[in-house]
């Protein structure tokens, strides 16, 4: 159903050239890149730029390469399983999670697309399970959360979150992207970092103000007069002028419940906040102005109009408009402990530039299988544009395990080529 869901979007594309369809891409002709993925706990912008990070402050300042000293074999492997061991950066390690994972990626091409194709064990069995709302007898209340919330961590809300793998993508425009990869948009201040802002920092902030943002979260150093304190942001029409002239990062994100049931991959971008891209995109909320949902499960369908907390790890809990979801009825007998999504899917909803990407996954045998299909040549203002012979640098990330935020396992930059030499050499389809 995932894949015909996707093959169906790029045949409606219309168009001259014909895309390839995904499903039926011969991936084992297509050379396997490993990339190692190492837990990078608070390792922020400002750690690596102290003391504390061993003498290379001059050399982050100059802008040297993370590889230039880093470039043990298996170095990302002692990096993870020390910060994740909560050795170091870590102040609330995860219990039983994993410091490394490899990440196996494949890229390919033709007139319409590139393709990348990533691979990954998982810590545990993912679900495409994500947080909720829960019926009290009285409202309805947030249910589950990722493992570094507080109220998780307390054993107060069960460890509930979705599976992502993350590419970032920058053209050349990003000073120092090429060196120091995803680091740049990691800060002290935003979630789950070291001197996390209040909300009350957040609103007295004239940039988060100006953008209507209640938190602080990725951006680039040149999105702030100091580039190591996220409250001294530029002013609104300074980011733009940065933007226009492209020095800005594209993140393009497969998530395991909000996307992948209806074929779709998350389209954002990266400078003085972690965007989403214009227009609308595969999932939206599911809470109107009154906190009630807005739509429930089609009991005819789904078997009965909400999960239960039993379901979660069970039974896939994705609700989707024009398959399973109706208008949410409010005198439908709601019980104590009835639960429902917290985002209503839809593919056909999803509009705009934030719509761009396609992809679906399949996780079997303790694996994840993901395909993206990012169309070239892109010309909206949020958008990097792919082209035949271009050259890329990307950063990787996935999130495994029911965690979000930093969470994540993350590696070293790599370059991309589109039929041009790098890293990871996409692959001229016939
Ligand atoms: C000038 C050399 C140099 C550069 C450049 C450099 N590092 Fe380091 N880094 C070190 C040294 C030395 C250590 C300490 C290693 C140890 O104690 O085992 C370290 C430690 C770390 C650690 C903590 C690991 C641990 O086990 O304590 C992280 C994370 C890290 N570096 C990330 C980075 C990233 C990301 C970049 C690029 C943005 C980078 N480093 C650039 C030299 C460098």
């Amino acid at each position: 159903m995932k894949r015909s869901a996707v093959f169906f979007v790029l045949a409606t594309l219309g168009g001259t050239a014909l895309a390839a369809d995904p499903a039926k891409i011969d991936w084992s002709k297509i050379p396997v890149v490993n990339v190692p993925l190492f837990y990078p706990g608070q390792s922020s912008y400002e750690w690596l730029l102290s003391d504390a990070h061993k003498g290379a402050a001059k050399e982050m300042r100059r802008g040297d390469a993370c590889t230039f000293c880093h470039d043990e074999p298996d170095g990302e492997k002692d990096i993870g399983n020390n910060l994740v061991a909560g050795k170091r950066l870590e102040p609330t390690p995860p219990k039983g999670k994993n410091g490394h994972i490899d990440l196996k990626v494949q890229a390919a091409f033709d007139d319409r697309n590139a393709y990348l194709r990533f691979q990954w064990k998982t810590n545990g069995k993912p679900t495409g399970d994500y947080p909720a709302y829960r019926f009290d007898g009285k409202e309805w209340k947030p249910y589950g959360g990722p493992r570094l919330n507080a109220d998780v961590r307390a054993g107060k809300q069960p460890a509930i979150y979705e599976d992502r793998v993350s590419v970032m993508i920058d053209d050349g425009k990003v000073p120092n992207f090429a060196k120091q990869g995803c680091w740049l948009t990691c800060h002290d201040g935003e979630r789950d970092m070291p001197k996390q802002a209040t909300k009350e920092e957040v609103a007295a902030n004239p940039l988060l103000s100006a953008i209507k943002k209640a938190d602080v979260r990725k951006y680039l150093p040149a999105s702030r007069n100091d580039p190591t304190d996220w409250k001294s942001g530029k002013s609104v029409e300074e980011i733009s002028k940065i933007k226009a002239e492209g020095g800005f990062l594209d993140l393009i994100q497969w998530r395991s419940h909000r996307t992948n049931p209806v074929g779709g991959v998350d389209d954002g971008y990266v400078l003085d906040w972690r965007h989403f891209d214009a227009g609308k995109n595969h999932f939206a909320s599911n809470l109107d102005e009154k906190k009630q949902p807005k739509f429930m499960f089609d009991a005819a369908k789904y078997g009965t109009k909400a999960m239960s907390a039993d379901d979660f790890g069970k039974k896939e809990n994705f609700l989707i408009k024009g398959s399973n979801a109706v208008p949410f009825d409010p005198n439908a007998g709601w019980k104590e402990g009835d639960i429902l999504p917290q985002y209503v899917l839809s593919a056909a909803d999803a509009s705009g530039s934030a719509a761009d990407n396609k992809g679906s996954g399949v996780w079997k045998d303790g694996m994840w299988t993901v395909v993206m299909v990012r169309p070239l040549g892109l010309t909206n203002a949020d958008d990097k544009a792919l082209k035949a012979g271009g050259v890329y640098n990307v950063g990787f990330a996935v999130h495994d395990d029911n965690i979000t935020s930093r969470g994540h396992h993350v590696g070293w930059v790599r370059s991309l080529g589109l039929g041009a030499k790098a890293d990871i050499e996409a692959v001229k389809l016939p």
